[in-house]
């Protein structure tokens, strides 16, 4: 079992709470890494949280991560939707990684119906609000890490 999970939350997620609420829900940053953090303790595994705006600075949490996690839960934000960068690091790293969204990304705007990280993703959880990474770290918890790519 999986007992070390980085969670990385992409650009523009520290703004939750006053960014366009009606899509992301009112809640913000702070409250859903304080959901998470509950979560992890009830689960009894260790958890990191990272949040940069910088594609440069999530690529290196990424690279660090092999030295550590066991399992990455990342929402890369817009970057999903651009980022050779970040899906490259997934993949170099080999650390197995579930992608989550807040929202339902295929039930938006064309631009975003395309992730460069799933492919190179176990998994992705999206459209459930702040439940979206409550789901996503249950899932990361419950992996079999043996089926490490
Ligand atoms: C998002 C969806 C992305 O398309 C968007 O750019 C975000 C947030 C989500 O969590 O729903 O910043 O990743």
């Amino acid at each position: 079992m999986p007992r070390k999970i980085l969670v990385i939350h992409g650009p523009n997620l520290n703004l939750l709470g006053e960014r366009e609420p009606g899509i992301y829900g009112r809640f913000t940053l702070e409250e859903i890494n304080k959901e998470l953090s509950a979560l992890a303790a009830q689960k009894g595994v260790e958890l990191k949280i990272v949040q940069s705006n910088h594609e440069g600075e999530l690529v290196e949490a990424i690279q660090n991560a092999r030295h550590w996690a066991d399992v990455l839960v990342i929402n890369p934000a817009a970057y999903t939707h651009t980022s050779v960068a970040i899906r490259d690091a997934i993949a170099a790293v080999r650390v197995p990684t579930v992608e989550v969204h807040l929202s339902n990304t295929h039930a938006r705007e064309g631009f975003r119906h395309t992730s460069l990280v799933s492919p190179v993703a176990v998994g992705v959880i999206m459209g459930f609000g702040k439940a979206s990474y409550l789901l996503a770290l249950d899932a990361a918890v419950s992996l079999e890490l043996d089926a490490k790519k």
